[in-house]
């Protein structure tokens, strides 16, 4: 019995922040991630800053939650001597063709990656786009087309130009929305009939927790971040818009960041608890997809006296304009207790944990699945879920069974949301099919990949890519559809 539907997108996804590197290069203008140092689990990432009239430099703290504080007269810059792992990350801007040639050997039928911003629109508000990385892009995608792979692409994946977080702050000003628009517009003329899929912004929700790296806010309040949030989904709705009108062909979805929440215990305060923490994510799909602005949230505003800018066309936009698909990572649940509800990384006693403290949990992908299907019957797509782990290369070869057995259970939880729930969903790109830059931590050590490149922590090494026993058994699992898991 074939449980995957013969058109299901297999495949691998990136960003360009973590895999693209050429960060100096082509004319592109910095990003807000070219000022982030490397880091690790210990050490965490760090922003860099300069004061320009003193010459003073130093380091700013990133905490989830916090504000970007820098001192009077600082403001956030590339240092030398420092290393920036988004500055070469793997080279994919130099390796394009080497890499996707791997995609292809694989079975690849769809390529997830992100154009970068400020390759396209050095500051983001430039009047002209630069033609040297528009014609970047065009090489990578006719490069994917000649294998026939479908390019899945993230229009913000973790990064903005830094000028529009300078003087504008972020999101938070409305002038982002024409900014966004523009920037849509000329990728959906220039890309007509090379890309289909598009997804606007990467895990938007994750804005709750890091204003400045998913939305460029550097201050810390639940004012900026809703009016950040509310002006993305008008710049979504109106990219859904344009696309209508230059090639209705292609699909505009939205990506969200989710992971199941169970309770601690059957006590209905952890219960009400977990509701409460679903709506923290599907609020961004309740708006984006849904088309509308819930009531819990409408409530919430109006209790913590938070007043939205809006646009007279806003809500009709976002109503007529919603994504037609969800791309949506996931990679672990999570468990809350009402005893302490801001405690994250509660242990589940009957999961293992990655070397990170990821839960692993089998069955996260079909829960999802089903979570949002249910609330949006909307074609859904997992655009990320992967294993991040420490690998050994030995005489050219990484025997990761590890991310094998993940992956296992990752594909058989998408085939009984298929086959036993009837979930529609279009796709699978495993998170960092090739090693990239970790996002979170900013190392190399945290290796998602079923490719392995040498590379280290501060970006040593030849940068050549080694197949993982982990690329044979995708390799196979995409011959089968699905059906040999090895
Ligand atoms: C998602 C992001 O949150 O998780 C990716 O969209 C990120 O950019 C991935 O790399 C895995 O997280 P990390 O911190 O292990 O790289």
């Amino acid at each position: 019995m074939t449980l995957f539907p013969t058109d299901f997108l297999w495949g691998g996804a990136t960003a360009a922040n973590q895999y693209e590197g050429g960060a100096l290069e082509g004319g592109k203008g910095l990003s807000i991630c070219d000022v982030l140092t490397g880091g690790s689990l210990t050490k965490k990432r760090k922003l860099t800053w300069k004061n320009p009239q003193s010459g003073e430099t130093g380091y700013a703290d990133l905490a989830p939650r916090k504000p970007l504080v820098l001192p009077e007269g600082a403001v956030p810059a590339v240092l030398e001597n420092e290393y920036y792992p988004s500055h070469k990350a793997v080279d994919f801007y130099h390796h394009y063709k080497e890499d996707i040639a791997l995609a292809a050997e694989m079975g690849f039928k769809a390529f997830r990656m992100s154009v970068n911003w400020a390759r396209i629109f050095p500051n983001g508000d430039d009047a002209m786009p630069n033609e040297e990385g528009l014609q970047f892009y065009d090489d990578v995608f006719d490069e994917l087309k000649k294998y026939n792979i479908e390019p899945l692409v993230t229009m913000s994946h973790y990064e903005i130009p830094l000028n529009l977080v300078l003087n504008y702050g972020g999101w938070k000003n409305r002038k982002l929305i024409d900014f966004f628009e523009n920037y849509a517009r000329v990728l959906f003329t220039r890309y007509k009939g090379k890309v289909k899929y598009w997804l606007t912004f990467n895990e938007i929700d994750n804005i709750k927790g890091y204003p400045l790296i998913c939305a460029g806010v550097p201050e810390y309040s639940e004012q900026a971040i809703a009016q950040a949030a509310h002006n993305m989904f008008v710049a979504s709705a109106k990219a859904v818009k344009l696309k209508n009108e230059i090639d209705p062909d292609m699909m505009v979805g939205q990506m969200l960041a989710y992971m199941p929440i169970y309770p601690i215990s059957c006590n209905p305060k952890d219960q009400l608890l977990v509701l409460e923490k679903e709506r923290d994510a599907l609020f961004f799909s309740d708006v984006q997809v849904g088309g509308y602005y819930p009531n819990y949230k409408l409530k919430e505003y109006e209790r913590k006296g938070i007043t939205l800018e809006t646009g007279k066309d806003d809500f009709y936009l976002l109503r007529e304009y919603p994504c037609e698909f969800i791309g949506f990572s996931c990679y672990k649940s999570m468990v809350v207790s009402s005893e302490d509800p801001e405690k994250r990384n509660l242990k589940n006693p009957y999961l293992k944990e990655s070397e990170w403290g990821w839960a692993i949990d089998p069955d996260c992908l079909r829960l999802t699945l089903n979570t949002l299907y249910d609330r949006y019957h909307k074609p859904l797509w997992i655009v990320e879920n992967g294993l991040g782990a420490e690998d050994q290369l030995v005489d050219g070869k990484v025997h990761d069974s590890y991310r094998i057995s993940y992956l296992r259970d990752s594909v058989k939880s998408i085939s009984d949301a298929i086959h036993l729930d009837g979930v529609e969903v279009m796709g699978l790109t495993v998170w960092g099919w090739i090693d990239i830059v970790s996002a979170g931590t900013g190392e190399m050590k945290k290796r998602y990949g079923l490719v392995y490149v040498d590379l280290d922590d501060e970006g040593h090494g030849t940068c050549k890519r080694y197949r993982k026993d982990s690329f044979y058994w995708y390799q196979n699992v995409i011959l089968s559809n699905g059906e040999n898991l090895g």
